[in-house]
């Protein structure tokens, strides 16, 4: 039945924030804490969002297993990103990262500890000491299980804040006003299939990423970009969305993540000659360079034939490490590799393959989490609107990120951006201001429409040749023709998207409205993906070109911001300024 816009429930809240993961409940804390009313909206329960998924570490320049600092970390992540990253948003980052993790210790996060009681580090991808001189041991870790004690970490700490959860709610729009402010959003209680206006005075976007716009991938099914979707429908830009990152070592036909922690451990990958070919690829990091680099090192063994078995992958070995060090440091893996490719790591190797993972790109913001326009490569700060965590583009990891710097900028933005809302706004003293109607009737045209509509596309066939669109065309490896190709494919299914059917009309708990209101936010994605890739004549981190095998900064050091109206692009420049330090210019990247 359809929704009547007269008859909506109404609800006002000092903020909300959409999205329960790391980024979404460090900030809700900062704000609960402050006393202000906030509501956090979670398509599942919070302890099981994405970040629950995160395994080997948090990234922080502690030192306690030798020498390191923040500088050294700044500079991994710069030279990670392949010099796309804003390097004030970096500094910021790399510099909070001690207290950050700190908060959370005391928080009463069950980190490992070392003989001492200073927490565990471990060595990960790209992050060295004395720039790039040797491995650091820079990412703090709760044995292979770090997003799970993080998540729940916050959670009690929310509920004793007396944060607001509504558990199993979608946001659907963002709604703004004539002055382009944004004053809240519409909602779906999926329990009772009833949509909600949900006022805010600041509206927090925390959705996370979009890894189910592949078919293979290591993310959950519910990282559909419903908070892209949302930003481009209401106008905002997506920023850089070519760079997705893969992660190496995805077990082979199932997706699954096996950590970096492995190789972190001493875990060493292998081709079917029994060689270790990270050594030839990269001397001096091997199987620790940053993962666009393994990555691309794993396809080209592939596809010169030295993949293992069927010659479709390559192995991960750890059995050296023993099975008292797999049990202590990497239990879920040993679980992971048991349960879904049939081996016991401590005996046998894992089959391994790159597996999307991680999208780099999101909505623009600055170092406050505020929702930047762009216009003539100048930004403006939306009223009333943030982006935090993998959603949005703040931008510290630029064209590849290295690992474990995702769950930092989690508890890193989440803070500032709760802190910059507590601060700069007089919450309490502000009243709501009316939302115009034409802004709900959007949202509610277009769910209506999906509702009422007897006949159509099937939303799993369409899901399914989103899925498959982007997996065939965008790869480790990318031609502009596969790319160009990837693009009409991508915009011929948007029609499709806007006659999505279902059969079952049902309200209550209707998971075939939620999956169909979830692939109208794939499509914006995945048509942002594609365009701003098919534009970028270069390669950069994880967009690498086989007609442009080179690196461009003379016409491409510079961010792409896409556009759904017409697909169009703009383009605005890399933030080479630091905040208080000398800028790092770009050099060639080896390892
Ligand atoms: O490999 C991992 O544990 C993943 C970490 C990350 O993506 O940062």
């Amino acid at each position: 039945m359809a929704a009547v816009k007269n008859s909506l429930p109404r609800r006002q809240f000092d903020v909300v924030v959409v999205g329960a993961g790391g980024a979404g409940m460090r900030c809700s804390l900062q704000l609960a804490q402050a006393g202000l009313s906030v509501a956090v909206l979670s398509k599942v329960f919070p302890t099981r969002s994405h970040t629950v998924a995160a395994q080997g570490g948090v990234s922080a320049s502690l030192g306690n297993m030798s020498e390191d600092n923040w500088y050294w970390h700044m500079y991994d992540t710069v030279k990670g990103s392949d010099w796309l990253g804003d390097q004030d948003a970096i500094e910021f980052m790399c510099r909070e990262a001690p207290n950050a993790v700190y908060e959370l210790e005391h928080f009463g996060m069950p980190f490992d500890r070392n003989p001492d009681g200073t927490i565990y580090q471990r060595p990960f991808g790209g992050h060295t000491a004395n720039f790039g001189e040797k491995p650091v041991q820079r990412a703090c870790a709760a044995a292979d299980r770090t997003g799970h004690a993080m998540l729940h970490t916050l959670y009690q700490r929310n509920v004793a804040a007396r944060t607001q959860f509504f558990v199993e709610w979608m946001a659907l729009d963002l709604l703004r006003n004539d002055a382009g402010d944004v004053l809240g959003v519409t909602a779906l209680e999926m329990e009772t299939g009833e949509i909600y206006v949900l006022e805010a005075k600041q509206t927090v976007l925390a959705t996370g990423g979009a890894g189910r716009i592949w078919a293979a991938s290591t993310n959950a099914f519910i990282n559909t970009g419903d908070g892209l979707g949302m930003a481009a429908r209401a106008g905002f830009p997506l920023q850089d969305m070519e760079f997705w990152q893969f992660h190496p070592t995805g077990v082979a036909g199932a997706g699954v993540l096996i950590t970096e922690g492995v190789r972190g451990e001493g875990g060493i990958l292998l081709n079917k000659d029994g060689e270790r070919f990270m050594e030839r690829y990269a001397p001096t990091l091997k199987d620790l360079a940053p993962r666009d680099f393994v990555s691309r090192s794993m396809d080209q063994e592939i596809k010169e034939g030295r993949g293992c078995g069927d010659g479709s992958y390559v192995v991960l070995k750890l059995d050296h490490l023993g099975a008292e060090t797999i049990q202590k440091r990497l239990p879920s893996i040993r679980e992971i590799a048991i349960k879904f490719a049939n081996v016991d790591p401590a005996k046998d190797p894992i089959p391994v393959v790159p597996t999307i993972h991680y999208q780099m790109g999101g909505i623009p913001t600055n170092i406050y989490g505020q929702v930047v326009s762009v216009a003539n490569g100048e930004t403006t700060p939306v009223n009333g609107l943030y982006a935090i965590g993998e959603c949005a583009a703040t931008s510290v990891h630029g064209a590849n990120r290295l690992g474990t710097n995702s769950l930092l900028d989690l508890i890193v933005f989440g803070r500032s951006a709760g802190n910059h809302i507590v601060e700069s706004h007089p919450e309490r003293q502000r009243s709501h201001q009316s939302i115009p109607e034409s802004a709900i009737d959007f949202s509610l045209d277009r769910v209506n429409k999906l509702e009422t509509r007897t006949d159509g596309e099937k939303t799993q066939d369409v899901g399914n040749a989103i899925r498959m669109a982007m997996q065939h065309h965008c790869g480790v490896f990318r031609t502009l023709d596969l790319l160009n190709k990837g693009v009409d494919a991508i915009e011929s299914l948007a029609p499709q998207v806007d006659s999505l059917y279902f059969k079952d009309k049902s309200k209550v708990f209707n998971t075939a409205r939620i999956e169909a209101l979830e692939v109208t936010n794939m499509i914006e994605v995945a048509r942002a993906t594609t365009k701003s890739a098919a534009n970028r004549t270069e390669s950069r981190g994880a967009h690498a070109l086989n007609d442009h095998p080179e690196r461009d900064d003379v016409n491409w050091l510079r961010h792409t911001m896409w556009f759904s109206e017409g697909s169009r692009l703009d383009y605005k420049p890399v933030q080479m300024k630091p905040l208080t330090v000398d800028s790092f210019p770009p050099k060639s990247r080896t390892f």
